[in-house]
């Protein structure tokens, strides 16, 4: 698992933040959870809120980086931060709300982990997941071909970057057995990113940093980071008035069990 930093994660804040409030103000109004769970929960802001919101609940953050959970603990949020994998959640109890934002994309498997969480749910209990959907977008595609042309590809062909998104509708599939309400949508925010390189900045704190802990050194750093600009110079121009337009598509899951 790649090494996250929190003050990098930070940088565009306020946009990746969206998502998250997005997420939480489409929880079910009357769902009054006594068991919380943020999957993935970074440096803990929304497992913040979560907390704020639900004064009677239980609520855990957990998260695989130890620098994420050690900028969450600055909060002093009234949540149990736990360090962990996703991949093995296997929480004491049933869960009443399962919050997992940007962060299952990191996770394999996705058909067998779905119907898992879904399991993990007590009754009427909800999921709520947000996941970025880029496999088709144009940064994404010249990503993946810098990484596999230049002298890095073959040290980079085993890098285990950001998972290739699934079709929304096998997620309803996985968690339809379970979860008798689903609400899936997806939200293109059209990102007005101020900077010199502000695709690359924004992906230096998330999709980048597999790669680039797999390169040599600086100077390839530097090379193969170089190749990409010059690619996404042609996609995403900057315009007139400095801003870069960065279209970003999410995937929003709730699913409440029956
Ligand atoms: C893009 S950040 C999102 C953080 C937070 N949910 C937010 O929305 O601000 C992804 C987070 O998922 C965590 N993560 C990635 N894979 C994980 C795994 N398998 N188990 C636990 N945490 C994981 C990372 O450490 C990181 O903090």
């Amino acid at each position: 698992m790649p090494d996250w930093n929190p003050d990098i994660y930070a940088l565009y804040q306020a946009y990746r933040e969206r998502p998250a409030l997005d997420l939480l103000t489409a929880i079910p109004r009357d769902l009054n959870p006594g068991e919380i769970w943020d999957l993935g929960c970074g440096a803990g802001e929304q497992a913040a809120l979560l907390a704020a919101r639900h004064p009677g609940a239980t609520v855990h953050g957990l998260d695989s980086s130890p620098e994420m959970l050690e900028r969450a603990r600055g909060l002093g949020a009234r949540v149990g931060w736990v360090q962990g994998d996703i991949a093995s959640f296997a929480p004491a109890g049933p869960v009443d709300l399962l919050f997992t934002n940007a962060a299952l994309q990191w996770v394999d498997d996705h058909p067998a982990l779905f119907p898992r969480l879904a399991g993990a749910l007590a009754p009427r209990g909800v999921l709520a997941c947000q996941m970025p959907l880029v496999a088709d977008v144009a940064w994404r595609k010249t990503l993946g071909e810098i990484v596999a042309t230049g002298p890095w590809a073959a040290r980079l062909a085993g890098v285990q970057g950001v998972r290739p998104s699934h079709e929304a509708g096998d997620y309803y599939d996985w968690l339809a057995p379970l979860c008798p309400e689903i609400d899936i949508w997806t939200t293109t925010y059209l990102h007005a990113l101020h900077g010199q390189d502000p695709i690359v900045d924004w992906t230096m704190g998330t999709t980048l940093l597999p790669f680039l802990e797999a390169l040599r050194d600086t100077e390839e750093k530097a090379a193969f980071l170089d190749a990409w600009r010059a690619r996404l110079a042609r996609d995403y121009p900057r315009r007139a008035d400095g801003v870069t337009l960065f279209p970003f598509t999410r995937l929003f899951i709730l699913a409440r069990r029956g």
